[in-house]
């Protein structure tokens, strides 16, 4: 079984849908995957309505998801752990303990234009549009991912 954590900051917009695409995407019989946030926030909330509905919009159901914090734990229970940004990679980095923690901590978006570091921008503070090209790039991204597990 390959294990992925899709983390985010908040764990309401960008991860739970990284985790409901990628989820549609592979069996589900050889992946596990799972989402969290770096930031505490919303713990036990579903995702982002816009999230909910972008997914929607594209056949995925997400509101089986509630948000959780990321922990030291999950270096431990998961094989590749994406971060959506620069800002949760760092802060996921922070938390590792060794060589074979860091080793697991990817920025997603290198899937798709390998080594540009690029992050998915954060739509909590905009408008729905925002959910849309996030879906998009997510899409994108778990396309690759999938295509390798
Ligand atoms: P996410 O978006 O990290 O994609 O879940 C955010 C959600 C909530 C907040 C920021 C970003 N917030 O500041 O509450």
């Amino acid at each position: 079984m390959v294990k992925v954590l899709m983390v985010c900051l908040g764990n309401i917009c960008r991860s739970p849908l990284a985790e409901g695409i990628l989820k549609s995407k592979v069996n589900l019989n050889e992946v596990t995957i799972d989402s969290a946030g770096t930031a505490a926030y919303h713990v036990g909330n579903l995702p982002d309505p816009r999230s909910i509905a972008v997914a929607k919009k594209h056949g995925i159901d997400i509101t089986t998801q509630r948000a959780r914090k990321f922990t030291v734990k999950d270096f431990d229970s998961f094989d590749f752990i994406y971060a959506m940004d620069q800002n949760n990679f760092d802060d996921i980095l922070k938390l590792s303990r060794n060589k074979e923690d860091k080793k697991k901590v990817l920025l997603i978006l290198n899937e798709v234009r390998p080594f540009q570091n690029n992050s998915v921008p954060d739509p909590y503070y905009g408008g729905d549009d925002g959910f849309e090209n996030v879906y998009q790039m997510l899409n994108k991204a778990c396309a690759e991912i999938a295509s390798k597990l």
